[in-house]
């Protein structure tokens, strides 16, 4: 069942605040206000990754290139889930937060995350607070098949089981389990949900993840011109017999 889709394309690299400081870990002075930022979310604008991040707590910041959504991505994913009137989105592996914060604010959606780092989970908390949208954004700190999730029209996920095959220096940390058998179990936990989900629910990949799609779900949106794929699939209602 593993495959390694979409994963053609290299990881986006946007400019940020760190390359223009020489690779100093210094945190330049934010240049554009949270109010600023959600404007032009809102408006269906791009800012400047570097313009959102600089309000990740250091850590996450220093690892936005690498493993949270681009701002392309939110705002592309966005349009698709306000188009389908998608009202409730899962991230499955929200680590700090962005995708489920930045695309609140790109739209109207009630987003609730779920990771399995508990210091990523508070600075998602953080995040959601700066930007004023805790009433549209929730995270579960758990881990996919022990957390009990809200049921949801649509969930999304950034390649969360992809790091299992990193290098150890390419990790988000040596916190929690890794290797080929802890991404079998959640591959299998997440095979589970595909299964059970209802007939009509979205799944919004962002460089596919790791696991090949029931054929019970038919792609209904795809965009190739991003730095990775973005794909959405729906469950097919079942056949009558
Ligand atoms: C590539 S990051 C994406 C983060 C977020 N979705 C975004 O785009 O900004 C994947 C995240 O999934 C989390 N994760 C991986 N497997 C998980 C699991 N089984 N349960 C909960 N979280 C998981 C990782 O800790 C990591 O923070």
């Amino acid at each position: 069942m593993l495959v390694l889709s979409e994963m053609t394309n290299k990881v986006l690299q946007f400019p940020d605040l760190h390359s223009r400081t020489n690779g100093r870990a210094a945190r330049a002075a934010p240049r554009t206000s949270p109010e600023e930022v959600a404007e032009a979310l809102s408006a269906g604008m791009v800012p400047p990754d570097a313009h959102f991040d600089q309000f990740l707590d250091p850590v996450a910041r220093a690892l936005s290139g690498q493993h949270w959504t681009p701002l392309a991505v939110v705002v592309r994913a966005a349009e698709w889930l306000e188009e389908r009137r998608i009202r409730t989105v899962v991230d499955i592996g929200s680590g700090a937060g962005k995708f489920c914060v930045a695309a609140a604010l790109a739209g109207h959606c009630h987003f609730t995350g779920l990771e399995q780092r508990a210091h990523l989970v508070a600075s998602a908390r953080e995040l959601a607070r700066t930007f004023g949208i805790e009433s549209r954004v929730h995270f579960l700190h758990g881990t996919l098949g022990s957390a009990r999730l809200p049921s949801a029209d649509c969930y999304y996920l950034y390649n969360p089981f992809e790091e299992h095959c990193f290098e150890p220096a390419e990790r988000i940390d040596n916190e929690v389990e890794i290797g080929v058998e802890r991404q079998a179990r959640d591959l299998a936990a997440m095979d589970e949900l595909l299964a059970r989900a209802r007939p009509g629910t979205y799944v919004l990949s962002y460089n596919g993840f790791s696991l090949r799609m029931p054929a019970s779900y038919r792609t209904v949106a795809i965009d190739r011109e991003l730095p990775n794929v973005l794909r959405l699939w729906r469950k097919a209602a079942a056949r009558p017999v």
